[in-house]
């Protein structure tokens, strides 16, 4: 195929590195005399048409940016379309054929899809409405399959290993247990990547179940030990091994879980335990959305750089309905039905399914060097 226009869109929550992929694939695919359209928000960019057309002069440089220049929506299903009526109405509807006409219109030969699992799924839905797509995996969380690291991951690990050294000296004047809360959704890594790099004494990640009665007895003898402060670290998705997670339904999307505040609850809960004991008070801090912004870190932008160069090629030789993918020192074109399986169009997300193995370096690592994880 002689490809001479793709899109360009990026999807869901945003994430350090979007821009250095659109810089990467709109300078590579220029090389190669191909047009780029930077499609507006997301999948609502497909739905209204709106566009703008990206080249070398507009781009350049753009990749050190956090955010998406060309902007950012992670609710957009336009294989169940929800939309609001003057009278306030909810309605869903299957609009997805409104974008394929709009991309046959604009003579969009191949979109590069840039998203997480949710954003992947409808890029299948999207294959099976028969247009060309290549994604490019996007998330500060990590848990996608199939590749070893998100881009965006690691400038958020340096922001929470960041935000923990800040409340280290603060623990430290005040003898007391702070607590901070990271994003992640079920997966740990962001927690025990930036806990580790940032020197916390506990970390509390979703694959281990925490038992709060143990990690009372864990600061009890710390503190009887001499070390009178403590920086514990929690993954959002974090739960205890008789309880649940800690999450609020969306009413808006009643399938959006939104995850957080279970540093609020374990503080609450911590303090109750100790208090009494070695007379110290526990607090929290939400590291936030801050964690998704800033400055991308140059590893990023370099990752995000490799990855969107990758998709041009895919482009350039044919491959599409996949997702790039490093696996060791290897790029790999990933089937999309590999990511998100095989469901119903229309589907919604399942959330990505990569989690730190029992036997990960990292966790070992980090267990090695005395750093306690609740269990
Ligand atoms: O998937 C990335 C992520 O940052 C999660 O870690 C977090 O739970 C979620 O997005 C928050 O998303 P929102 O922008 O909808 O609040």
């Amino acid at each position: 195929m002689n490809v001479k226009r793709i899109g360009i869109l990026t999807s869901g929550g945003d994430c350090p590195g979007l821009n250095a992929v659109i810089e990467s694939v709109v300078r590579c695919a220029n090389q190669n005399g191909i047009e780029v359209y930077g499609f507006v928000s997301g999948y609502d960019g497909l739905y209204t048409n709106e566009y703008k057309v990206l080249n070398y002069s507009n781009v350049k440089g753009i990749g050190r940016d956090g955010g998406s220049i060309i902007k950012s929506s992670n609710k957009t299903n336009l294989f169940n379309h929800r939309k609001v009526d003057e009278n306030g109405n909810v309605t869903y509807a299957d609009d997805s054929m409104v974008a394929v006409e709009n991309l046959k219109k604009d003579n969009i030969d191949c979109m590069v899809i840039v998203g997480g699992d949710g954003s992947m799924t409808s890029a299948r839905d999207f294959k099976r409405a028969g247009i060309n797509v290549v994604c490019v995996p996007k998330t500060i969380d990590n848990d996608v399959p199939y590749t070893d690291q998100t881009f965006g991951y690691y400038t958020s690990v340096c922001q929470i290993a960041h935000a923990i050294e800040s409340i280290r000296t603060t623990a430290y004047s005040h003898d007391r247990v702070m607590i901070v809360e990271t994003m992640g959704r079920h997966a740990g890594w962001l927690a025990l990547e930036g806990g580790l790099s940032g020197n916390a004494d506990c970390i509390i990640i979703p694959e281990i179940p925490y038992d709060l009665s143990k990690i009372k007895d864990y600061l009890v003898k710390r503190y009887n030990d001499g070390h009178k402060s403590t920086v514990i670290c929690v993954s959002e998705g974090a739960k205890p091994i008789d309880g649940e997670i800690k999450a609020t339904i969306n009413n808006e999307y009643p399938d959006a879980v939104k995850l957080g505040g279970i540093g609020a609850k374990l503080a609450v809960d911590i303090e109750r335990e100790i208090k009494n004991i070695t007379g110290q008070e526990v607090r929290s801090t939400n590291v936030g959305y801050i964690q998704r912004g800033g400055d991308c870190q140059y590893f990023d932008r370099v990752l995000s750089y490799e990855y969107a160069k990758v998709a041009v090629d895919a482009i350039l030789s044919g491959n599409f309905g996949v997702m790039v993918s490093f696996n060791g020192h290897k790029t790999e074109l990933v089937p999309l039905e590999k990511i998100v399986g095989n469901g119903q169009t229309g589907e919604t997300s399942k959330g990505g399914n990569k989690n730190v193995e029992k036997d990960s370096l990292l966790l070992t690592t980090a267990k090695s060097m005395g750093i306690y994880f609740g269990d």
